[in-house]
């Protein structure tokens, strides 16, 4: 058989091959990701220079990013897992100031590309979003629900290592980065967003229920309980949820206008550790005329914990108050060993009371499901096709398409090699780099501006110093 017609044979069968692979297999789509978080400490020694005698600086987190074990933990993730591939963006920002603002850097909303055992890490700095670190090192997992990777080794790329001044060389280690975001499921229409118990429409004043006061009790002290002084942790249980920076008490019932409300919700957060055993419970808020309360069951008694001023506005059927400045009651200093004085500063509130069965409270940052544990120090595998079906939902063709591709390229580079080898002319191959065209999605609003001041940030850096 002359070349000419062998060539063609092959190419033929192969693209009859892929076409009825994909026939077969289509519709391809991609996984919708959300619900997660992106644990990255940046780089223990800088935050430690941070806040050290040499930049004298501090650290805060905003927009639901929070300090957990040393890491900051981003949140509510959003992105699409496709053929291997992960790609999700996260929220929240971590900000540090030092030298007396001359260091000045926000590093805010992350997001992964991620396939097989290796990615990168973007963040935005100071609103610029920059590839910031090669990521290697840790498999991409999916099973359970859940797309992660956990402890991917960080290298700074020449981006990034330009956002740290040049303090630092590319290729300088950074810390491990985790993340995780559950797979979407399919919901039923009506089932999406916050679900508010307020089964009827109310006036403000009237009986409300399926309110929520949102706290993160202090940052500080969460800092504490989960850093090496306590080294322990918190829970959540009977209703209350874990937003990361914030504690989520639900179900609240009772009456409320604008200025004058009385909310008791239901929920425990307990946290424990070395020397730390505190449960707050089932808090409640008493207002009147802008002036609140708020107080919960501690070991047995209730105690008022803060004390505020709101006045709740009405937005979308819901009476709402956000970042409402809280200080420490002189009955709570025993709850918290002394360690803070009556009078300083706690963490912020929300507020929210729906007044309609379908207005929506505000959505709490969404830290997804636990991601997948990978055991032991063996290196995580690539989960089995048919497993992450079963369990996921994810496509099979993740496997087949690439598995198909690599076989017509595998004959067309025979077909090519052939026709070359007859032609007896070389020919460099041009090796395609895909350029990063990544969306640019901007930074949420409130992230803050570099002005040097951080004024813009809720709670100050001298609102809340590290104990
Ligand atoms: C007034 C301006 C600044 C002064 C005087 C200063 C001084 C220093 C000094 C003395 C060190 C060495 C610390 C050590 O070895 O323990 C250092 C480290 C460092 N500085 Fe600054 N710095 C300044 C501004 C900045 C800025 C604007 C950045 C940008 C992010 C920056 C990032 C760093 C980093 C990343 C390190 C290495 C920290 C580590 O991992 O150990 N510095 N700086």
């Amino acid at each position: 058989m002359p070349h000419a017609t062998r060539m063609t044979g092959v190419l033929t069968a192969a693209a009859a091959l892929v076409a009825s692979l994909l026939l077969w297999a289509a519709p391809a789509s991609a996984d919708e990701l959300s619900g997660g978080r992106l644990d990255w400490g940046v780089k223990e020694s800088f935050r430690s220079y941070i806040t050290g005698p040499i930049a004298q600086g501090e650290v805060q987190t905003g927009d639901g990013a929070s300090t957990v074990d040393g890491d900051y933990r981003f949140h509510s993730a959003s992105g699409t897992y496709e053929d291997g591939t992960a790609v999700v963006d996260y929220q929240g920002w971590v900000y540090f100031w030092g030298h007396d603002g001359e260091l000045d850097l926000t590093f805010a909303n992350p997001s992964v590309e991620y396939s097989g055992s290796s990615g990168t890490l973007y963040v935005y700095v100071n609103g610029s979003r920059t590839d910031m670190a090669s990521l290697s090192g840790a498999s991409l997992e999916a099973s359970g629900g859940t797309v992660s990777v956990s402890g991917a080794a960080a290298t700074l790329t020449t981006n990034g290592a330009a956002a740290f001044a040049g303090y630092y060389e590319p290729g300088q280690e950074l810390d491990a980065v985790s993340f995780s975001a559950d797979v979407a499921v399919e919901e039923e229409p009506e089932a999406t967003g916050e679900p508010t118990e307020a089964a009827t429409t109310a006036a403000p004043g009237d009986a409300v229920t399926g309110a929520v006061v949102d706290w993160g009790v202090r940052a500080t002290w969460r800092d504490y309980v989960s850093g090496d002084l306590a080294a322990g942790a918190w829970t959540v249980a009977d209703g209350a949820a874990d937003g990361g920076a914030v504690f989520r008490f639900a179900e609240g019932a009772g009456t409320a206008t604008a200025t004058d409300y009385q909310l008791a919700f239901q929920g425990t957060v307990a946290f424990t550790g070395t020397n730390v055993d505190l449960a707050i419970t089932d808090p409640a808020i008493t207002a009147t005329g802008g002036n609140g309360v708020l107080s919960a069951e501690v070991a047995g008694a209730r105690v008022d914990l803060v004390t505020f001023e709101a006045t709740l506005a009405e937005t979308g059927g819901v009476l709402l108050a956000e970042d409402v400045p809280t200080v420490l009651t002189e009955a709570a200093v025993p709850v918290f060993g002394g360690f803070y004085q009556a009078g300083d500063p706690m963490d912020p509130l929300l507020i929210a009371v729906p007044l309609t069965a379908d207005a929506a409270v505000p959505a709490l940052p969404d830290l997804g499901s636990d991601p997948v544990e990978t055991t032991g120090s063996e290196p995580a595998e690539r989960v089995d096709a048919d497993e992450a079906s079963a369990e996921t939902g994810l496509d099979p063709l993740v496997w087949i398409i690439p598995a198909a591709v690599v076989l017509v390229l595998g004959a067309g580079a025979a077909a090519i090699a052939i026709a070359q080898r007859r032609k007896n002319n070389r020919r460099a191959d041009a090796e395609t780099v895909p350029e990063t065209a990544p969306s640019e999605a901007t930074p949420e609003e409130d992230t803050p501006d570099q002005t040097g001041t951080g004024d813009d940030i809720a709670a100050g850096p001298e609102d809340d110093k590290e104990k």
